[in-house]
């Protein structure tokens, strides 16, 4: 049987060689031969989704506190590359929608939900991907798995992907205790090997290791059969697969 290489999925864009999570480095990854994009998500204060990892404004952008808390026009004033390098001064906070723009229909995105916001975020995504008839081929992730159940109960046309750094007894088993169809699992690549994706590809389900930046974990990855390789070096990776 001839193997089908892993997708390259580009970690925050190519969060190695460009600010994370940035318009910048999601273009980047696709430039780099990427066949999709991971990216984080929040709220803010007026209920738009942003693209950010961190709760707080602190780590990646010029200005600080918690993304809730805070007006979309406040966080579209900050600078969220220069943290990076200084080529990068201008890159702002992108909205989700403004990702979708920039990355053609084929291209594969991984909405990694980080917080439910009592449910706002829930409604909010499923509302965005509806409007823009991306339910279908978008994979949203969290390590909230409840708030991941309820999106599916919620949506049965989404899909949905359990993130988890445990090395669990039975991966397939406990996704499928979920009591929902669960398209996706996200291990950390350390807790996960031949037999974790055997088991999920006999129960129909994708494996997305994160995130994978060396050579030789590229091609334990590969040779235990992986769906896709979550990296913050695209480029590097669509290099190793060839
Ligand atoms: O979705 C994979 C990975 O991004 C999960 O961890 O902290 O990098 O968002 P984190
Ligand atoms: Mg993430």
């Amino acid at each position: 049987m001839i193997k089908q290489k892993p997708m390259v999925i580009g970690h925050r864009g190519a969060a190695g060689e460009a600010p994370e999570n940035t318009l910048a480095s999601f273009a980047l990854a696709a430039e780099q031969g990427a066949d999709g994009i991971e990216l984080d998500v929040h709220l803010t204060k007026d209920g738009e989704i942003v693209v950010c990892h961190d709760y707080t404004l602190d780590r990646t952008t010029n200005g600080s506190g918690l993304i809730v808390a805070q007006n979309l026009a406040d966080i579209r004033e900050l600078d969220a590359g220069s943290w990076f390098a200084d080529s990068f001064r201008g890159q702002r906070v992108p909205l989700l929608s403004e990702v979708f723009d920039l990355l053609p229909k084929g291209f594969f995105i991984n909405v990694e939900v980080k917080h439910a916001y009592e449910g706002r975020m829930e409604q909010a995504l499923l509302a965005f991907l509806r409007d823009r008839g991306r339910l279908e081929d978008v994979v949203i992730s969290s390590f909230d798995h409840k708030c991941m159940r309820r999106m599916k109960q919620a949506e049965p046309a989404a899909k949905v992907g359990l993130l988890y750094a445990s090395n669990l007894v039975d991966h397939a088993a406990y996704a499928q205790q979920t009591g929902v169809d669960v398209f996706s699992l996200h291990p950390h690549y350390h807790y996960i090997d031949k037999e974790d994706v055997d088991g999920a590809a006999a129960a129909g389900m994708a494996v997305y290791p994160y995130t994978v930046n060396r050579e030789e974990d590229f091609q334990r990855m590969t040779d235990i059969g992986v769906s896709g390789i979550i990296t913050d070096y695209p480029g590097r990776l669509r290099k190793f697969l060839g």
